[in-house]
């Protein structure tokens, strides 16, 4: 039977437009998911929409349209940025979708009939930017850091979600990467708040916020955001919310998550599924945030870089490859116009579009013919062939930077090669045929190489390279230089 891999982004807000951010875990997310269906696995790759809340409602509200007019909108922003950007994806879930509005009712009156929601009250600060309640020691200067507003005290009777019971156990299921949570310094940031305090149980339901899905046990509460929110990984597989009747694909095997949510991720989704008695995902994967010239990217600091702009600028290709390896996958990574648009012509301009260029070019000079590719070459199209190679490796511990930087060597490996062995001086030579023909080999059999290796990340110039190949010619400059 073949393996399953079932990997998900975050469902983004759909209070406004997509930016840099969502593209760049949604391009990650694609990247593996080709990864992993190329070997064969089942693989299913989900992303999709956070549509209910009080942020989503108020944005609505600003933009005068309802609120189910106003997602709908916005939803098809970041469906048509995706193609655009070529993401394959699997499912594309909606909160708003009636499946899932159904199995996040079903689900709530489950956990209510077990005793694990309650009614109860609270009271504390409320950061709608986070959608979430904040302690005083996570405020800066009395401001929520991630948003730079002063959250708004609030009390109201609610249903709450019983965490405390549940701690140990979660606790013991991170710490033996049962629910894994990588790169390693996240689970032990994790661990550390877990240890060192007593889970607040948590209120899940809002009274004043009408955008949501009506409690199905108290008509006047309508479902926390959060918990509406993380049950997408479920129902995005088409569960209905029958505990009789989970998805083969679940548990997940790879959950993205920036890390500004990893604590959420890592407390009441994991404790949500521990009262419905189902497995804890096999790993949240936490990256980083993309910065710009050491800063968060802002309005007001000017230094916002729009997704389409890059789309625009460098291809899509160019983008997908400029945002995958814009530094460490998992650390904060800072990106600015000027830098990329360096990395753009050393790596892809003067790298990999010098190098096809020039070894198509001395194919159709020097009438090398390319025997079609052998079954055991990479080219071929088969991936697996190449699976004792480092890119497996790099790319199943998600280190997608290391993953590029191989395939990058032998891009200038092979770039240092044609000027080292000159062949286009062996090819007037006839007592040289030997050595020409050896060397073009080598090229043409590095240039497969390299197409197979790209399709995860760029698949269209993996094509294109491919074509070229076959057809002995290009039919156009792959990465012209940029200003
Ligand atoms: N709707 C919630 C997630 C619910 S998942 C059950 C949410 N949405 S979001 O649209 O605000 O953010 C979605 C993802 O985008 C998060 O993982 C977040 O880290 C990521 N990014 C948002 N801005 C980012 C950067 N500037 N850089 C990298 N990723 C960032 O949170």
């Amino acid at each position: 039977m073949k393996d399953k891999f079932y990997i998900t982004t975050p469902i983004y807000y759909a209070n406004a437009k997509a930016h840099i951010g969502h593209a760049y875990t949604t391009i990650a997310a694609d990247a593996l998911a080709r990864f992993h269906k190329l070997q064969n696995e089942d693989v299913f790759f989900l992303t999709g929409m956070d549509e209910h809340g009080a942020k989503i409602q108020k944005a609505a509200e600003k933009a005068g349209k309802s609120p189910q007019e106003f997602v709908n909108n916005i939803s098809e922003g970041f469906e048509n940025l995706w193609k655009n950007l070529n993401i394959k994806y699997d499912g594309f879930i909606r909160t708003t979708d009636n499946n899932h509005k159904e199995a996040v009712r079903k689900v709530l009156q489950k956990l209510y009939d077990d005793g694990a929601i309650y009614k109860g009250e609270y009271e504390g600060l409320y950061c709608t930017g986070c959608e979430q309640f904040k302690s005083e020691n996570e405020l800066v200067d009395g401001k929520c850091p991630d948003h730079n507003i002063a959250p708004e005290m609030m009390k109201e009777e609610c249903y709450l979600l019983k965490m405390t019971e549940l701690q140990k156990e979660l606790i013991e299921k991170i710490k033996s990467d049962e629910f894994q949570i990588a790169p390693e310094r996240y689970k032990k940031e994790i661990l550390s708040f877990l240890e060192g305090q007593k889970l607040e149980d948590v209120s899940i339901s809002r009274r004043n916020i009408l955008w949501g899905i009506t409690l199905p046990f108290d008509e006047d509460h309508t479902t926390y955001v959060w918990v509406d929110a993380f049950l997408n990984y479920l129902t995005g597989l088409g569960w209905n919310g029958d505990l009789n009747d989970i998805p083969k694909q679940w548990p997940a095997d790879v959950q993205l998550i920036g890390k500004d949510i990893l604590r959420v991720h890592a407390t009441i989704w994991p404790i949500m599924l521990l009262h419905l008695g189902l497995p804890l995902p096999k790993k949240l994967f936490v990256h980083g945030h993309i910065l710009s010239g050491g800063k968060k990217m802002s309005k007001t600091l000017g230094n916002v870089i729009g997704i389409d702009e890059m789309i625009e600028k460098f291809g899509v290709d160019g983008t997908r490859y400029l945002l995958l390896d814009a530094g460490t996958f998992g650390e904060d990574v800072d990106v600015t116009m000027e830098r990329m648009v360096e990395k753009y012509n050393n790596d892809l301009a003067n790298g990999l579009g010098n190098l096809v260029s020039r070894v198509v070019k001395l194919v159709q000079n020097f009438q090398f013919s390319i025997s079609p590719p052998k079954a055991d070459q990479p080219w071929a199209g088969n991936f697996q062939t190449i699976s004792n190679d480092q890119t497996l490796n790099t790319l199943n511990n998600i280190e997608i930077e290391k993953a590029l930087e191989y395939i990058w060597k032998i891009v200038r490996d092979a770039n240092k090669y044609i000027e080292d062995t000159k062949p286009w001086e062996s090819a007037k030579d006839e007592s040289r045929k030997e050595e020409f023909e050896k060397v073009m080999q080598k090229l043409v059999d590095d240039l497969g190489l390299i197409a197979e290796l790209l399709i995860p990340f760029m698949p269209q110039t993996s094509e294109k390279i491919k074509k070229a190949l076959e057809t002995k010619k290009l039919d156009e400059v792959l990465f012209q230089r940029i200003k």
